[in-house]
């Protein structure tokens, strides 16, 4: 895409994620846009002004006035100048600063005087990133209308691995991409998404479940609605924010619930996501008071629950599509293509629930997509925001769609 004409601020904070905003401006620069870069006092400690001013090709600002010139940087002139402001790496410093009003610096007083939209890629390490202080401090600057680029998984510099990579610069130009010329391939469509586990009573207190965390749902949720669809989400038990996403919500806890709030808005999907992790069994009876502890062993008698796609599956109309999902510790792929036959799935996505970061609970996936035209995506391992828009492609390559 082209980004001449854009013009934007990228803001560069402390951490050592610093490197990689040399190569975000020069793929904003090829791309055609207009790059100031605004760098906090601590980024100068990660990267040089002069490798960023040499990329962007205009100095870089990093105090409100220069020293040598005393020349002015007019913060309020530059919030109005740029479409976009990007700041990549965000360190939690900055983004504290941020989200209580903070503004002791030119890249603070900058955000808080621009009137344009705002990206944010968060880049700290595993449990910075996990701490409340921080999962907040990115809700309330989410709830001020900033788009947040969620950091990705890997290896941390500090030796750590898990979440906390800054996205990386070709991500982070793909969403810019996007946020100029989005994609509205699914707009006036309407998509359900099971997504979650689902929980089989036994008694008042406990339950039989699985450990489905529902964020490879809310991915393809998500990804949906950024593409213009209006999004039905039936859920299990989840501890994620659905509510703050514009979503149609359906909470259930059992796979009779989740089958029954599924049927009644089925018939008014184009397209249909089985993401959910659902249990195969339930309790033959729900005891009604809590069940006392027995003198050696317990029996419990399981009967078999509904299969919700298969069901669907059956009175699917020849215009609507439905993708499911396959979760396997063996035999995957003929199990995945064996379910996308029994089911009358149109694409089946196979994933393991042994490969290292992907399946249950990680914020990354690998999977295998199969169509029944016989056609195959194999992915990396990818952030499960990355597998969706990867799923979502894919659904556009169904003969229904085309
Ligand atoms: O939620 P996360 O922590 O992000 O984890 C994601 C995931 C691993 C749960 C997800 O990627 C996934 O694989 N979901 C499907 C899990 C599953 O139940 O797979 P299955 O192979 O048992 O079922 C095959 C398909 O039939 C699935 O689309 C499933 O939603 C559907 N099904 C299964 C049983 C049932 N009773 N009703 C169903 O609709």
């Amino acid at each position: 895409m082209n980004l001449s004409g854009k013009r934007i601020i990228l803001g560069v904070t402390g951490s050592i994620a610093a490197y990689k905003s040399a190569l975000l401006t020069r793929l904003l620069i090829k791309s055609g846009a207009e790059v100031q870069v605004i760098m906090s006092a601590s980024a100068l400690d990660f990267i040089t002004p002069l490798t960023l001013a040499t990329l962007s090709k205009r100095p870089v600002m990093s105090d409100f006035s220069n020293k040598n010139s005393g020349e002015w940087h007019n913060h309020v002139e530059l919030g109005l100048w740029a479409d976009l402001f990007i700041l990549a790496p965000l360190s939690a410093n900055t983004l504290s600063k941020f989200a209580n009003g903070i503004c002791d610096n030119l890249l603070t007083a900058t955000y808080l005087s621009s009137r344009c939209p705002v990206m944010l890629a968060p880049a700290m390490d595993l449990d910075m990133y996990q701490h409340p202080s921080v999962t907040s401090n990115l809700d309330k600057v989410a709830s001020f209308g900033n788009i947040i680029l969620d950091a990705e998984s890997g290896e941390l510099a500090s030796g750590l691995s898990g979440q906390g990579r800054m996205m990386e610069p070709e991500h982070i130009l793909e969403h810019v991409y996007h946020f100029f010329s989005p994609k509205l391939d699914f707009k006036g469509k309407k998509v359900m998404v099971t997504l979650g586990p689902t929980q089989e009573a036994l008694d008042p207190v406990r339950f039989i479940s699985n450990h489905s965390s529902g964020k490879m749902g809310m991915a393809i949720a998500k990804a949906f609605q950024i593409q213009g669809a209006e999004v039905f989400v039936v859920s299990g038990p989840v501890s994620l924010d659905l509510k703050s996403e514009n979503f149609h919500l359906y909470p259930v806890h059992s796979a009779s619930e989740m089958y029954q709030a599924a049927k009644s808005i089925h018939g008014q999907m184009d397209i249909c996501v089985f993401a959910a992790a659902v249990a195969d069994y339930a309790p033959a009876e729900v005891a009604k008071e809590k069940i006392k502890k027995q003198e050696s062993e317990l029996t419990l008698h399981l009967k078999k629950n509904v299969d919700i796609a298969l069901e669907l599956g059956k009175v699917k109309s020849p215009n609507q599509i439905h993708v499911g999902f396959a979760l396997e510790t063996e035999n995957g792929e003929a199990n995945a293509r064996g379910k996308l036959e029994k089911k009358n799935f149109d694409l089946v996505v196979l994933n393991s629930a042994k490969e290292e970061g992907a399946g249950f609970r990680h914020d990354t996936n690998k999977v295998k997509i199969f169509h029944r035209n016989g056609k195959e995506v194999q992915s990396d391992l990818l952030p499960k925001s990355r597998i969706a828009e990867l799923i979502l492609r894919e659904v556009k390559n169904v003969p229904v769609w085309i």
